[in-house]
């Protein structure tokens, strides 16, 4: 699929068939994320991969907004490293973090997967409990989990186009 199909056919899947993406389909995924930009090329990114049913399962329970976990056959955990990040700023961690969440949301789409942001960062009590559960260390925050998996087909990419946003030359 071409870059461009790829941006503007993705959306949020929340309706997934249960089938498990195959384990070519996340390392795509992974290296997409890993391709993402980062402030001097810090890289201050991990990735947690998780397709146990019953790991899927614990979070669809616990994090709210997350129940397609359920029935998603994967799920990445995008986690930001402060002391890794460009002049160890946890706000580059997060920015460099969510470039390779955004990087694996769109290969999903070129992939004919479906995938869905769930929030972790910035909820404390949403970050505990993923550390609890992962075993995550203390100076990884844990931004997101990506709910991955074959779409049903239900959900279709929203046209959020809006020339009113738009400024030219100056606000
Ligand atoms: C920071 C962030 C947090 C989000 N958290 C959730 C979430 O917890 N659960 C969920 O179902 N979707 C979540 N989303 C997905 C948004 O709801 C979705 O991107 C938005 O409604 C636009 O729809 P689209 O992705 O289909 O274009 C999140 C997206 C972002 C960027």
């Amino acid at each position: 699929m071409e870059a461009l199909q790829a941006i503007l056919q993705r959306k949020s899947v929340r309706n997934f068939t249960g089938e498990t993406p195959t384990q070519e389909e996340i390392e795509i995924l992974l290296k997409a994320g890993m391709s993402a930009p980062s402030a001097v090329n810090m890289q201050p990114w991990e990735f947690i991969v998780i397709t146990k049913k019953e790991t899927l399962e614990t979070i669809a329970d616990n994090l709210p907004n997350a129940e397609m976990m359920n029935k998603a056959g994967a799920c990445i955990v995008v986690c930001a490293i402060p002391e890794l990040a460009h002049r160890q700023l946890k706000e580059y961690a997060i920015i460099d973090s969510s470039c390779a969440s955004e990087n694996i949301l769109i290969a999903a789409e070129a992939l004919g997967l479906g995938a869905c942001w769930t929030a972790v960062y910035p909820r404390i009590d949403r970050i505990s409990f993923m550390r609890r559960l992962l075993n995550i260390p203390q100076k990884v925050i844990p931004l997101n989990a990506i709910a991955i998996g074959k779409p049903t087909g239900l959900d279709k990419p929203k046209d959020k186009f809006n020339p009113k946003k738009i400024h030219y030359e100056k606000w």
